[in-house]
């Protein structure tokens, strides 16, 4: 049988504990998690696709089969359509995410209409954070150990440090 894949896109700059707890939920629901790279054409990253890409596998040292990371280019459902994901996962957090992540999920079926988009609810502790609010914390020298894993933390010290 076919495995269940499901693909979690983002900027991911940086990766959070928001983001990692999403993807813990959808391998509660599917077999294959594929973390996609995707451009975002309004967003700068501060850290390079490569930096992002290692950022991540870094938080899956075992990485198994389950998890896979990669960047994409072109359009996301394509993506999905090729790589045979029955779904791309969006994390909501407040029901301010819920106007773009409408427009987005619309705009994809109309793409794509054999590629669905889930939803899953942030965990409670993470509803509050996004990577802008994390990079502003620590570019003002804020302590964001609690919300980033360790090594992104650190990244982010070394990042600021020399900006
Ligand atoms: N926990 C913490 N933060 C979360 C979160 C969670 N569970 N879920 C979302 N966020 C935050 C992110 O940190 C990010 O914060 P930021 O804006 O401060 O950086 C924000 O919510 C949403 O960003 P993200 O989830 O990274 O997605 P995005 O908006 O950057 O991604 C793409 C948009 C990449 C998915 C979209 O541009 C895309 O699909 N691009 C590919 C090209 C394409 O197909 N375009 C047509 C689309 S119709």
């Amino acid at each position: 049988m076919e495995p269940n894949i499901a693909v979690y896109p983002g900027t991911f700059d940086p990766i959070t504990n928001g983001h990692l707890d999403i993807v813990d939920r959808a391998l509660n629901l599917f077999d294959k998690v594929i973390i996609a790279l995707a451009k975002n054409p309004g967003k700068e990253p501060i850290f390079s696709l490569q930096e992002r890409i290692k950022m991540i596998q870094d938080c899956y040292p075992n990485l198994n089969s389950r998890v896979e990371v990669e960047p994409i280019n072109g359009l996301l459902v394509d993506y999905a359509y090729e790589r045979k994901a029955k779904a791309i996962v969006r994390g909501l957090r407040a029901v301010s995410d819920f106007d773009f992540e409408f427009q987005l999920a619309l705009m994809n079926r109309k793409l794509e209409r054999e590629v669905d988009t889930i939803f899953l609810m942030a965990g409670f502790r993470w509803i509050y954070i996004s990577s802008s609010i994390i990079k502003d914390a620590a570019r003002h020298g804020g302590n964001v150990d609690d919300l980033v894993p360790p090594h992104v933390s650190e990244m982010l010290k070394k990042r600021f440090a020399t900006i």
